[in-house]
C-alpha cells in the first residue's frame, strides 16, 4: 500500500478528540507530555544508535519512537509525533544540537536584534517537511488504535531559546531585549508567528488530529509581559489556523494551549479560541475551572515528580486529581513532561488509574 494523507486508516479511539471537543467519553483520556523519551529503554537503544535530530529527520525512526510507548502502554490515549520545539530555528537558519546531560545547545544565538534580518523566513516550512513525512508514516503505522497529535513551539518560547543560546534559569538575556528593544521583539514574534501558523497547517495537511502549542517559558513572564508577548501570537495562530484550514478546504482540528507557568492568565487564555487549556501542578483543579468556565476542556496537571512515588501513591494522587477535575471536558496528563529518571511502572499505574475511574 502507498503511504498517502489520504487513505488513513479510520480512528478506533477518540476519546481524545471527543473530550477536547467537549463530547461525552466513557473513560477519562490520558497521554504524558514527553511520553517518547529519555525513561523507555528502548528509546535510549535508539538513541545509542542515532543522533537526537537525526531521529527527527528521519520519518521511519520519529515514526518509532513515537509509536514505543503505545506499544508498552496499553492505556495511553493519544501519540505525540516525535519531533522537537527547536527544529523551527533550525529552519530559520539558526544551528541546534544536542547535547547529552546539558539539553539544547546554538552554538550562535542571535546576539543583537540586527541579526533578526538572518533569518531565512522564506522555505522555512518546505525545510520541515519531514515532520510531515513522520506524521503521515504514522498515522499508517498506528493503524488507527489512537489520534496523533502534532505540536509547535510558542513564538515567545521560541525567541528565549533563540537569544539564551539553551535552557536559561533567569532567561536574563532575552528579558533584556524584552525591556530594551520591545519592537524588533515584536517583529520577530510575529515572524515565528507567520512560520508557526504554515507548519502547524503543513502537519494538518500531513495527518496530525489535534495540535498542541508549548508556551513553556511563560513561567518566566508576569501577567502583564503575558498579554504582551505572548497572548496576541497564541491568538492569531489560532485564528491563522482556522482561517487557513477553511481556506484549503481542510478539516478543523482542536487545539491546546500549554503555557507552563501560565497559571495567572487562565482568565485570558480561556479567551484565545483554544479548546483545550493544558495546566501545570500549581494549578488547583476546581479554581481553574471556575476561571475558565465550562466551555473549555481542562488537561493535566499531576506533578511529575509524583511518578517517583510508591504505586499506591501515584494511584491514590491520580485518581483524587481526575475525581477534581470532573469526566467532563477533562485530558489526563502530567503538569510537564515525565523525567528520565522516572520508573516504567509508574507510568502504567498513572494511565491504569486515570481509567479507573468511573
Ligand atoms: O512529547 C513527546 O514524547 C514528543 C517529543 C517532544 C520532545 N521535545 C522530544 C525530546 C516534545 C513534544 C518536545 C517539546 C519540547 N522541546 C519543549 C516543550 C515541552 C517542554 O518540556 O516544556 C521544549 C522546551 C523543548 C526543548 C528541549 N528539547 C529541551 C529543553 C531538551 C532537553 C531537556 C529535556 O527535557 O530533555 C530537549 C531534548 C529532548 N526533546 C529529548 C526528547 C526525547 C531528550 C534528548 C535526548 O534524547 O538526548
Amino acid at each position: 500500500m502507498e503511504y498517502t494523507n489520504k487513505n488513513f486508516p479510520p480512528l478506533k479511539n477518540d476519546r481524545l478528540l471527543k473530550a477536547a471537543c467537549g463530547i461525552e467519553v466513557d473513560k477519562v483520556p490520558v497521554w504524558v507530555m514527553r511520553q517518547a523519551g529519555r525513561y523507555l529503554p528502548e528509546f535510549q537503544a535508539v538513541r545509542a544508535q542515532h543522533d537526537f535530530f537525526t531521529v527527527c529527520r528521519t520519518p521511519e525512526l520519529a515514526c518509532e519512537v513515537t509509536l514505543q510507548p503505545l506499544r508498552r502502554y496499553e492505556h495511553l490515549d493519544a501519540s505525540i509525533i516525535f519531533s522537537d520545539i527547536l527544529v523551527i530555528p533550525q529552519a530559520l537558519g539558526m544551528t541546534v544540537e544536542m547535547h547529552p546531560g546539558v539539553g539544547p545547545v546554538f552554538p550562535e544565538p542571535l546576539k543583537d536584534i540586527s541579526e533578526i534580518d538572518n533569518l531565512k523566513e522564506d522555505g522555512a516550512v518546505s525545510r520541515l517537511t519531514y515532520v510531515g513525512d513522520a506524521i503521515t508514516l504514522t498515522r499508517h503505522k498506528i493503524e488507527g488504535k489512537v489520534p496523533l497529535i502534532g505540536f509547535t513551539g510558542a513564538p515567545f518560547t521560541l525567541m528565549g531559546y533563540m537569544i539564551e543560546g539553551g535552557g536559561s534559569k533567569t532567561m536574563s538575556k532575552t528579558k533584556d531585549w524584552l525591556e530594551k528593544y520591545p519592537k524588533d521583539v515584536h517583529r520577530l514574534l510575529s515572524l515565528l508567528t507567520r512560520v508557526i501558523i504554515d507548519y502547524l497547517v503543513m502537519q494538518v495537511e500531513s495527518g496530525a488530529q489535534l495540535l498542541q502549542v508549548f508556551e513553556s517559558s511563560a513561567d518566566h513572564l508576569s501577567r502583564e509581559q503575558f498579554i504582551e508577548f505572548s497572548v496576541p501570537y497564541l491568538k492569531d495562530i489560532r485564528n491563522g489556523i482556522k482561517a487557513k484550514l477553511e481556506e484549503k478546504q481542510l478539516d478543523q482540528v482542536p487545539m491546546t494551549i500549554f503555557a507552563k507557568g501560565g497559571g495567572h492568565s487562565l482568565d485570558i487564555q480561556a479567551e484565545m479560541g483554544y479548546e483545550t487549556i493544558g495546566l501545570d501542578w500549581t494549578v488547583d483543579p476546581v479554581e481553574a475551572r471556575k476561571i475558565v468556565g465550562n466551555n473549555i476542556t481542562l488537561q493535566g496537571n499531576l506533578d511529575p515528580q509524583d511518578l517517583y512515588k510508591t504505586p499506591e501513591e501515584i494511584k491514590k494522587l491520580t485518581i483524587d486529581m481526575v475525581q477534581k477535575f470532573g469526566k467532563h471536558r477533562y485530558i489526563a496528563n502530567l503538569g510537564h513532561g515525565i523525567t528520565p529518571q522516572t520508573p516504567l511502572e509508574s507510568m502504567t499505574v498513572f494511565t491504569e488509574s486515570v481509567h479507573e475511574v468511573v
